[in-house]
């Protein structure tokens, strides 16, 4: 029994042991638990005010973003206010040069890009014929591009509308190589005739650049060709320029002609060619293009004997030689003619092959190499036949006239013929292989 309480005793005390000692370990993990629990508390702390950070930041970014957008909310208001300035200046430009009884007979446009120094010649030359005909003919500067000693110049003229082409889209050309220039050019071409035609609404426009002065009765000119232009739709422009106008081949200042090949250099152009011009518009070379017979479709042009234009840009797109050759002995007509009074009726194309033909018919026919000399020595009109386009620039070259040719036309001709002065007022034809035919003088 006694050794029994003794192991009991024992029992109890070991018991104890065990429960102190599963105390103590309880304590033990109870706080190393209560030590994590308040390193999980700080670094919650932390993480909540990393995020109060970052929203804070965020909402301080969307009210830039509301900032930026009000911004632009207000610069485009400006803009469209802008623009409506724009335009009402330029109606009140428009009005102001146009009386508003007066029917405009054509605008008058000056291309011009970034020679100031040019266009301002070529203003004062305009004005100086336009000034009493200004409700007849508005004039326009249209200027590609931002060039401000250009844009300045245009706009200390009052007696004149600026129209600026602002273009930034870039040119791709087709080859490489290729000056971007003539992709500028026409595109600013599409967009000065579109404004024009379209947006100003005028039945004709006079298309000048901005390198030319022009003759005392050029206006005149083209107020007696714009019937012609109207009644004969045969006609495609009207020119105020001849290829072959250099002081040796040119006499009389009354003398018209009709030509297959596209003169370009000052001249008039009407709303209904334009319709079917501008929506087939090329990319470059606009000039050439109008020289193809897929669009020109057999109509002609009319030229005056005498250029009522006169091209003085010796930097520019055409190069030094070309100009010493071609452009600077050009004969600038300086007589006043009095074309309103002027029946121009044989230019219709009923008259006109007749009218031509007669001519080609009474000159007499010069045969062999040395036409020059032979055409030198007969007092009247004389002709020269021609059998390919390598026999007329060897002709051509020995008087000196253009030998160039263009989907099968050769510069100024007119079925085939080449018609110029030589020194005295006889007509060198220079005839076709097929002309004779072609203006009835000979039958096949
Ligand atoms: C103009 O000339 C044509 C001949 O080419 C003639 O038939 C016509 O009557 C003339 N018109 C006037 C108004 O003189």
């Amino acid at each position: 029994m006694v050794k029994c309480s003794c192991d009991f005793k024992y029992l109890l005390f070991a018991a104890a042991a065990a429960f102190i000692y599963i105390q103590m370990r309880l304590f033990a993990t109870q706080s190393e638990y209560a030590d994590r629990l308040a390193a999980a508390m700080e670094s919650e702390n932390r993480c909540m005010s990393q995020m109060r950070l970052l929203i804070d930041q965020i909402s301080m970014q969307q009210g830039r973003i509301v900032a930026l957008e009000e911004e632009k909310k207000r610069q485009d208001q400006e803009c469209r206010q802008l623009r409506a300035l724009i335009q009402d200046l330029e109606r009140k430009g428009l009005e102001k040069i146009i009386d508003q009884v007066q029917v405009p007979v054509a605008a008058v446009v000056v291309m011009a890009c970034n020679r100031a120094d040019y266009l301002e010649r070529t203003i004062k030359s305009i004005l100086k014929y336009q000034s009493s005909l200004a409700s007849k003919y508005p004039l326009f500067v249209s200027q590609d591009g931002e060039d401000p000693h250009v844009r300045s110049k245009a706009l200390s003229y009052n007696q004149l509308t600026y129209m600026q082409h602002l273009d930034y889209e870039p040119v791709h050309t087709d080859r490489p190589g290729e000056l971007i220039a003539y992709y500028k050019i026409a595109r600013h071409y599409k967009w000065a005739l579109d404004q024009l035609f379209y947006k100003h609404n005028f039945n004709r426009v006079i298309i000048l650049e901005d390198d030319m002065e022009i003759a005392p009765d050029f206006f005149e000119y083209f107020g007696a060709a714009a019937s012609l232009l109207d009644n004969d739709k045969s006609i495609m422009a009207v020119s105020s320029w001849n290829d072959n106008g250099q002081k040796q081949f040119v006499q009389d200042p009354y003398a018209l002609y009709r030509s297959d090949f596209f003169p370009g250099l000052g001249w008039m152009l009407s709303k209904s060619t334009w319709d079917e011009l501008s929506p087939r518009w090329p990319k470059a070379y606009w000039d050439d293009w109008l020289r193809l017979k897929e669009n020109h479709k057999g109509r002609q042009f009319i030229r005056p004997e005498v250029c009522r234009t006169y091209n003085f840009g010796e930097h520019g797109s055409s190069f030094g030689q070309f100009f010493k050759q071609y452009l600077e002995p050009i004969k600038l007509n300086d007589v006043k003619v009095d074309w309103q009074s002027m029946n121009l009726s044989y230019l219709t194309e009923e008259k006109y092959t007749k009218h031509f033909a007669s001519m080609v018919k009474n000159a007499r026919p010069v045969y062999g190499t040395d036409a020059v000399f032979k055409a030198s020595n007969i007092d009247g009109d004389v002709r020269v036949q021609y059998k390919n386009q390598l026999d007329f620039e060897r002709i051509a070259r020995q008087f000196g006239i253009f030998e160039e040719w263009k989907d099968g036309v050769p510069r100024t001709a007119y079925k085939g013929v080449v018609v110029f002065r030589y020194k005295t007022t006889r007509r060198v034809f220079i005839v076709g292989p097929e002309s004779l035919q072609q203006l009835g003088i000979e039958h096949a």
